[in-house]
């Protein structure tokens, strides 16, 4: 087996390099890629390897080099992601060696340190990242609500769309966050960035939307034998409040991701309920089905902003399940990289 930087006709193969992962007990997901590297080309610099074994690619892996803050100092950091190998190959070293040759290569970049996220649910990977040396240093839970119907919004939500407007706004809030990208470089093209924000006295909310449908479709499913049971379950639940659908099999579901949450002031949490409903309102124009936001748990904000995301939109008994839980595991490469972050910033394209 080889292991060469990627070449666009390595994309005649893709079909066969979806990413499929474990979602949660009894859910998973799939990506199927437009590009193999279209995920990749949403950083500035990036760089995927394949694995190739008898004139056939069986494995893949990318990594992007970000210039972000950690403990006030700027370093270089690898995030590696979007790795899989083809089910043929797998359990003969391809992750194994296609992660050293991604690790290799950003350290010949200057990258100081290393992280990756990985769900909760994806044991087959944790031994590797163990093996690896990459070390848990956050809980990331992704709280996900469905867009189902008009919600009435009370405060003035504003938007900004341009790149330089939303990094001023944003900059501010985050300077002081480990692994935080400064300026633009944050909000590629391809991802259809926009912000929303509603402000009152001193209070303040704001959220950042996106959407990786230019890189990949994305299908959640529950496994068959749960359906009928969770379909009866949601009908019984529907007297309480909206419930969410659930996805068809092999029916891509469209997805906004939200991001670099801002919850300050007395009046902060009402803003922020006001700011995601105006995001579901013209989420339901644009027939998208869930609304997403990575949270990180230890995170001086996280009970606020997961209280003020769910309110209004999904029933109290069905929040749990609705709770994505992943790990932020994380490599020093060189002395300078702490082995552990405090206030985490979480980047909307890395999810
Ligand atoms: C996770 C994945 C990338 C591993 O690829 P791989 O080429 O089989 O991994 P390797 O052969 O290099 O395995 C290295 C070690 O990881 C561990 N490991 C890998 N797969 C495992 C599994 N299914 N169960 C338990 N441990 C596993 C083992 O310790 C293994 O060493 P060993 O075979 O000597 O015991 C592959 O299973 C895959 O593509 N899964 C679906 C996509 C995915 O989950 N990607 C990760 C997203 S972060």
């Amino acid at each position: 087996m080889d292991v060469r930087s990627y070449r666009p006709s390595d994309d005649e193969q893709r079909e066969d390099l979806q990413l499929r992962y474990p979602v949660a007990p009894g859910v998973s997901g799939c990506r199927r890629y437009r590009r193999l590297v279209a995920h990749a080309e949403m950083y500035e610099h990036h760089r995927t390897f394949v694995a190739e074994h008898e004139g056939k690619v069986v494995g893949i892996v990318s990594g992007a080099l970000k210039c972000v803050w950690v403990r006030g100092e700027p370093l270089k950091v690898g995030y590696f992601f979007d790795m899989r190998v083809a089910p043929q190959a797998r359990r003969q070293g391809v992750a194994s060696a296609l992660y050293s040759h991604v690790e290799s290569a950003m350290r010949e970049d200057g990258a100081a340190g290393a992280y990756l996220i990985v769900m909760t649910a994806n044991t087959a990977v944790r031994p590797l990242t163990q093996r690896i040396g990459l070390e848990q240093t956050a809980l990331v839970e992704t709280v996900a609500v469905p867009v189902q119907r008009r919600q009435r919004v009370r405060a003035d939500v504003r938007t900004l769309s341009s790149s330089a407007a939303m990094a001023e706004q944003v900059d501010s809030h985050f300077a002081g966050h480990d692994l935080f990208v400064p300026g633009l470089e944050r909000y590629p093209v391809s991802g259809r960035f926009t912000r929303y924000y509603a402000q009152t006295g001193s209070s303040f909310a704001g959220v950042t939307q996106s959407t990786h449908g230019c890189a990949f479709e994305e299908v959640i499913q529950p496994k068959s034998v749960w359906t009928p049971a969770m379909r009866g379950l949601l009908r019984a639940l529907s007297v309480a409040g909206p419930v969410p659908a659930i996805p068809v099999r092999e029916q891509p579901v469209s997805t906004w991701q939200l991001g670099e949450p801002v919850i300050a002031g007395p009046e902060g949490e009402r803003l922020f309920q006001d700011v995601v409903s105006h995001v579901n309102n013209l989420a339901l124009e644009s027939d998208v089905d869930w609304l997403l936001l990575p949270l990180v748990k230890n995170d001086p904000l996280h009970r606020s902003l997961r209280r003020a995301f769910f309110a209004r939109r999904l029933c109290p008994m069905l929040r749990p399940f609705l709770t994505v839980q992943a790990v932020l595991l994380v490599k020093s490469l060189t002395e300078a990289f702490p082995r552990r972050l405090e206030r985490i910033y979480l980047d909307a394209r890395d999810f």
